[in-house]
């Protein structure tokens, strides 16, 4: 039956859904990367499909941006499609040095200014973490497909026109390698309702030096990535 926000029937789902921010991308994945794709969801643009990668039927949905709407969907996907596996496959900003530009990054554990978790944990800390046999798969694809990875801690920010480089320079102190915004909810979230949940993001920026990736580089990274996505779906 539809969701306030997801206008699919049970079983349209796949077990595994890439969840990319923008529907738009999701379109792009579906019809670049998936055969016998079929839309399956399309409330407000934020588009569904379902298809398949090699022989295991996938699906990828966007996800909007930033935790509320993310968590919103995860939380749909996971209660009322059968959703067992979330891949966020995203892009990110990098603030540590050892991060080059076009790396991506399998965020291990996110830390957030966000309280979503808090929220959802009688306020105390909730260590938001991936799903290691997710986490594993994406290594061991990347690896196969030689794309480069950094696994690590990255933070989800609720906001993405922050207020100065403190906190830049305490997150690379503490070991963050990269800013994005939905990581710390999604975990929270897939823990909450027995999934499992990953977040890999393409550096697409250089937050301290300001570098960034051109819009060919840029599309050659998030290709990489939805690979590697695709093929953890697989293992
Ligand atoms: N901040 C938050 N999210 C992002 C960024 C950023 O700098 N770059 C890409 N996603």
């Amino acid at each position: 039956m539809s969701t306030l926000h997801i206008n699919a029937q049970p079983g349209d789902f796949a077990e595994t859904v890439l969840l990319p921010g923008d529907p738009l991308r999701a379109r792009y994945i579906a019809e670049r990367f998936l055969h016998r794709s079929r839309l399956v969801t399309d409330v407000r643009n934020m588009l569904g499909y379902t298809g398949y990668f090699r022989d295991r039927q996938v699906s990828v949905m966007g996800s909007g941006m930033g935790i509320p709407s993310c968590v919103l969907y995860a939380t749909e996907l996971l209660r009322n499609f059968s959703v067992k596996h979330l891949i966020r496959v995203g892009s990110c900003g990098a603030v540590s040095d050892k991060v080059e530009l076009g790396d991506v990054l399998l965020a291990m554990g996110a830390c957030t200014d966000s309280s979503i978790n808090r929220q959802r944990f009688g306020g105390h800390d909730f260590a938001a973490i991936a799903d290691y046999q997710l986490l594993q798969s994406a290594v061991q694809a990347a690896q196969t497909r030689g794309v480069p990875v950094k696994v690590g801690n990255i933070f989800s920010t609720d906001l993405f026109y922050g207020e100065g480089s403190d906190i830049l320079e305490l997150m690379e102190k503490m070991g963050v390698l990269g800013v994005e915004m939905e990581a710390a909810g999604l975990y929270g979230v897939a823990h909450r309702f027995g999934g499992k949940a990953l977040c890999m993001a393409t550096v697409s920026d250089h937050l301290r030096s300001g570098q960034a990736l051109s819009p060919k580089q840029r599309q050659t990274g998030l290709d990489n990535m939805i690979e590697v996505g695709l093929q953890t779906a697989l293992l």
